[in-house]
């Protein structure tokens, strides 16, 4: 029987359609990332696009080198130096984040995207208390305002600062002619030191008393000045902070206006409204507060005595302990997207489960969208939503949860499913053969093709181009192609997606 050909689209301009009651936080198209090395240009990432819904888990998974983690820092803007964006973009709100001024980026990430890494050691400072850590980036989001206070007094404050410096420069000397006298004195030298040592203490004394009678008027002078700055600075910073806040109630009205009576709506009105009223209150974080705040979240996250917590160094926290720490960081900036690169890799088993519920239950309470990255299909399992396979900078299979774990199509992701440890037996059952490709000669036509069993001639000449297998279930594979030998998913991997339903419930 002919075998019905499946659609196929393009995947640099749409990822398929949006269903109904979803939302797009934020867009990623056509995404190509190179590094330029030594050894040559490595296409660590080669045309990614997909969107990520509002309020959904999205899980990014592949191998070591498949370009999760480029993909991301690409997102959050911290793409290494010797990295380039060479097509694509990626849409937050409208705004294409690879276009925007840095200093509009800034705003972004530190507000509405926040990002966690594998190893939370690197991203801590060892040297700063772990409560100052948490309260820096809340008081970051007022800092616009004190550059713009500190600016305005500058002046006036280096004058005051140089003038006061050069007097203490001649009293120091002053001082230090006092201690040789009496130091000379005490160790009984000559009379003739002690001569020296007094004529040495009268100059640098007239010296002193000469620059204290010139600059001393002119301190006082600077001090009143400096004063008079301050207050202008002060007025200046609370119309700003004014303005801000301003603006922002004014959208918060417009939304309230455009919501209220809507039904439907209310739901995403009321997040909204949480949003911009925790934005308002963010404007300027006095100290207090801040520290109020970072007890408040250090709770939330699950660390234990915060009070006593706050005043500790990272090296006195686990691993798991920290890891929360830098969660509690990025939640400071009440963050739209939580981006997570391998947040548990480097955890124990028991601590990587707590992290990840810890994820799944701030996710909910912050009305949060999660693109969580892994190399490890066992995590996915318990966290995603949708799945999108990556291998040698490509999404190569994506779909929901439910279409990569039940009917995987890509040689690769059955690869992957048959190398997870079995939950029964606890085994690794089939390890991958051969190694990633070298990203900076990456293989003609289907990337995996080297390594796969199930490989077929037109894989080594031509790209597949991505399959429609559902409207929510795409995949990059010659083997969909109704030219292609009719291939079944591998043994053991039907037999565990048989025992999963099982144990669901869902199959006899
Ligand atoms: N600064 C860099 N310079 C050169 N090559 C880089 C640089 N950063 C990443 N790469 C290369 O880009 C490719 C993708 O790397 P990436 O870190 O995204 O992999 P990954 O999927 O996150 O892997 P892992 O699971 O090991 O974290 C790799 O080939 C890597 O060597
Ligand atoms: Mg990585």
């Amino acid at each position: 029987m002919e075998r019905q050909a499946l659609p196929t689209i393009d995947f640099a301009t749409t990822v398929g359609p949006v269903p109904a009651g979803k939302e797009v936080k934020l867009s990623v198209r056509d995404l190509a990332i190179s590094f330029y090395t030594d050894k040559g240009r490595v296409h660590a990432v080669r045309g990614v696009s997909f969107d990520l819904y509002r309020g959904e888990t999205l899980c990014i998974v592949g191998e070591s080198g498949s370009g999760k983690s480029v993909t991301s820092r690409t997102i959050m803007g911290i793409l290494a130096g010797n990295g380039h964006i060479d097509s694509g973009s990626v849409t937050y709100e409208g705004e294409d984040l690879t276009k925007v001024s840095e200093e509009e980026f800034h705003r972004i990430r530190g507000d509405k995207i926040g990002m966690i890494f594998q190893d939370p050691l690197s991203s801590l400072n060892p040297i700063m208390r772990i409560g100052k850590q948490i309260t820096e980036v809340m008081v970051i989001n007022g800092n616009h305002l004190k550059h713009k206070h500190d600016e305005i007094i500058k002046t006036e404050l280096v004058k005051l600062k140089n003038d006061e410096r050069l007097l203490s420069i001649t009293r120091d000397d002053f001082i230090y002619a006092k201690k040789s006298l009496n130091g000379a004195k005490k160790h009984k030298k000559t009379a003739e030191e002690i001569k020296t040592a007094e004529t040495e203490l009268a100059t640098k004394k007239a010296i002193y008393e000469g620059k204290k009678a010139e600059l001393g008027p002119k301190i006082k002078e600077d001090r009143k000045a400096l004063a008079d700055k301050k207050r202008v600075a002060a007025v200046e910073v609370k119309k700003m902070a004014d303005k801000l806040k301003n603006e922002h109630r004014e959208r918060l009205g417009k939304v309230v206006d455009a919501f209220k009576h809507n039904h439907k709506l209310n739901l995403f009105y009321k997040s909204v409204v949480k949003e911009h009223r925790e934005y308002i209150s963010n404007i300027r974080v006095t100290q207090k507060e801040a520290k109020a705040r970072a007890l408040k979240v250090m709770a939330e996250v699950g660390i234990p005595s915060p009070e006593k917590r706050f005043n500790q160094y990272p090296f006195e926290f686990s691993g798991g302990m920290r890891q929360r720490i830098v969660i509690a960081i990025a939640l400071t900036a009440n963050p739209d997207v939580l981006i997570c690169d391998e947040p548990t890799t480097a955890l124990d088993v028991t601590i990587q489960a707590q992290i990840l519920e810890l994820i799944n239950r701030l996710k909910v309470a912050h009305h949060m969208s999660v693109i969580f990255i892994t190399h490890d299909l066992g995590v996915v399992a318990n966290m995603a939503d949708r799945v999108a396979v990556m291998y040698a900078g490509k999404i190569v299979e994506f779909g929901t949860a439910a279409d990569v774990f039940y009917h995987p199509v890509h040689p690769y992701t059955w690869a992957l499913l048959s190398s997870i440890p079995d939950v029964d037996s606890k085994e690794r059952l089939e390890a991958i053969p051969g190694t990633p490709p070298n990203m900076i000669y990456p293989p003609k036509g289907d990337a995996f093709a080297l390594r796969s069993k199930y490989a077929i001639g037109i894989d080594f000449k031509e790209e597949p181009p991505m399959y429609k297998v559902s409207d929510t279930h795409y995949a990059s594979t010659w083997l969909l192609d109704p030219r292609a030998p009719k291939t079944v998913m591998p043994k053991i991997v039907s037999t565990r997606i048989e025992n999963s339903l099982r144990k669901a419930g869902l199959k006899k």
